[in-house]
């Protein structure tokens, strides 16, 4: 098993990710989301990467059962339903529903690795849970931080180094690829005090100002979820423990 990190969506063309294993993380805030809108009983994320499409499919794929959501800047887009903070997605809002999400980074880096063979999504929420889940898989590993606007992206990175500390761990192997140190060291400075990073780093500051200081604290909550959200055929659900996804998959 190796691992890498590969820091921006745009280091690598959909070709790359063609056989290899994938776990996506945007802490702030899409990975963080989509993990909560799963757990509040939605029934699958679709993630795409322009606006223009997602109200394409919108409108055309699930009707009444649908919702869209995304930001641009952070902020809710006009017409959605709702935004990208995950305290949005409460369980009245989300239960049942097919969620088709847009976001600036995030969705953007899920649809450039979506010819990944396994693709996950994590976030600090779900740390743990998808530590196993790759372990256990004991294969290649590709883990895309979603970045900002191409450039590299500080709460991402130091998530990648706490997971392969964990699957370091829990297999343990150790990992010697530079992007792996690198993640890895950032990790140990920054893990003891998640609210201090989310409150300190570029976009959070950004957030902030833009009153979503709650969901700093909502996305620092450190394996506060079980859920490993897996990507099938454009949807992305959960993976339930015997390895099933939940219902059957709908193709768009
Ligand atoms: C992104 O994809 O860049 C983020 O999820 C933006 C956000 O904080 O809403």
């Amino acid at each position: 098993m190796n691992i890498k990190v590969l820091f921006s969506p745009l280091n690598a063309d959909e070709l790359f990710f063609s056989g290899k294993n994938t776990v996506v993380i945007d802490v702030l805030r899409s990975t963080t989301t989509i993990i909560t809108a799963l757990d509040n009983g939605a029934k699958e994320v679709l993630p795409v990467n322009s606006i223009e499409f997602a109200m394409k499919i919108s409108v055309s794929a699930f009707g009444s059962l649908s919702l869209i959501a995304g930001e641009r800047n952070g902020i809710k887009i006009d017409g959605f339903n709702l935004g990208n903070s995950p305290l949005e997605f409460d369980e009245e809002r989300v239960k049942g529903k097919s969620i088709i999400l847009y976001t600036t980074n995030g969705t953007k880096a899920m649809v450039r690795a979506k010819f990944s063979s396994k693709l996950y999504v994590c976030s600090f929420t779900n740390l743990s849970a998808v530590a196993r889940k790759v372990a256990e898989d004991n294969e290649d590993l590709i883990i895309l931080t979603s970045g900002s606007n191409g450039m590299f992206c500080l709460e991402d990175t130091v998530c990648a180094g706490m997971l392969i500390d964990e699957i370091s761990a829990l297999t343990g192997k150790t990992f010697y690829s530079d992007s792996v140190i690198a993640s890895c060291n950032l990790s140990a400075a920054y893990k003891g005090d998640l609210l201090k990073l989310l409150k300190e780093c570029e976009h959070g500051k950004t957030l902030i100002e833009k009153n979503f200081m709650q969901d700093m604290e909502f996305c620092s909550r450190i394996n506060s979820s079980e859920t490993v959200p897996v990507l099938v055929s454009g949807a992305i659900r959960k993976l339930l423990p015997e390895n099933n996804l939940q219902d059957e998959l709908v193709e768009i």
